[in-house]
């Protein structure tokens, strides 16, 4: 149980647009306190903005959400570097150094959620997604690590996997043809909302979920299914 009253905190990474705004939209609805730095207050490629940032917050983080993410297509002969190492910067080990931060405020207020938002790619995969697919995937590790090390103290760490949403970072990735293509691959036959994935994330980051922990929930409309 947990041992604070009251309205409790959400920190929400890459809450501009996208999954993002929806998960902050939802939560506002759901009555908890907002926190949704901007790429300027807190930018993840950079650890010391990160450590910065959380230096400056000044007030206990309840619930992380590990939202921000890249994906840069480039086929394995044309990754380059930059790429590589953003891709694991932003999605994964931004993740984790927020993580590692806010647990210890977590422990001492015997409560935590945190959502890290993944994606199908680190379950199935294409072609030029290999930064996107090792990050998300490691990012499910870090998932099931942080729930083992983090349960006794209350704290419940999930991973939500979206597949194919209707979003910027779609439609910058597919053409409007690739889109139509895509939707017959999807036995619901159409994109998700970003609406139906905070839906998952509200469920999974506050008291309704009292038990579920480590785990990977599949948000995409039965694609990895086919
Ligand atoms: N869209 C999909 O179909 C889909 C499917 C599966 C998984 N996902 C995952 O869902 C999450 C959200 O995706 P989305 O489609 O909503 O993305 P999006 O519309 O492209 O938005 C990305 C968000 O991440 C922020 N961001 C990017 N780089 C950042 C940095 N260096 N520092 C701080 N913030 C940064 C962006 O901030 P700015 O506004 O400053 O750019 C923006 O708020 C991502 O983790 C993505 O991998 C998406």
């Amino acid at each position: 149980m947990s041992r604070i009253t009251g309205k409790k905190t959400a920190m929400i990474t890459g809450g501009s647009r996208g999954i993002g705004l929806a998960i902050r939209e939802r939560f506002d609805r759901e009555g908890i306190n907002i926190v949704a730095p901007t790429r300027k207050e807190l930018d993840l490629l950079s650890v010391s903005s990160i450590d910065a940032y959380v230096s400056t917050l000044g007030q206990p983080i309840d619930i992380l959400i590990n939202n921000a993410g890249i994906n840069n297509i480039q086929p394995l002969a044309e990754v380059d570097d930059n790429n590589i190492q953003a891709a694991m910067q932003i999605n994964l080990l931004a993740p984790f150094r927020l993580a590692r931060a806010l647990a210890p405020t977590m422990k001492e207020r015997g409560y935590g959620r945190i959502v890290n938002i993944s994606s199908v790619w680190a379950i199935v995969t294409k072609t030029g997604r290999a930064p996107y697919s090792m990050a998300k995937a490691g990012l499910g590790g870090m998932t099931r690590a942080l729930a083992v090390e983090l349960a006794p103290y209350n704290i419940l760490v999930n991973a939500v996997a979206p597949g194919y949403v209707d979003t910027e970072l779609t439609r910058q990735n597919n053409t409007d043809d690739q889109i139509e293509g895509i939707k017959k691959l999807i036995p619901m036959g159409r994109l998700a909302a970003p609406e139906e994935i905070a839906e998952v994330v509200a469920f999974l980051a506050t008291e309704k979920n009292s038990y579920i922990t480590g785990q990977l929930i599949v948000v995409d409309g039965g694609f990895t299914c086919l």
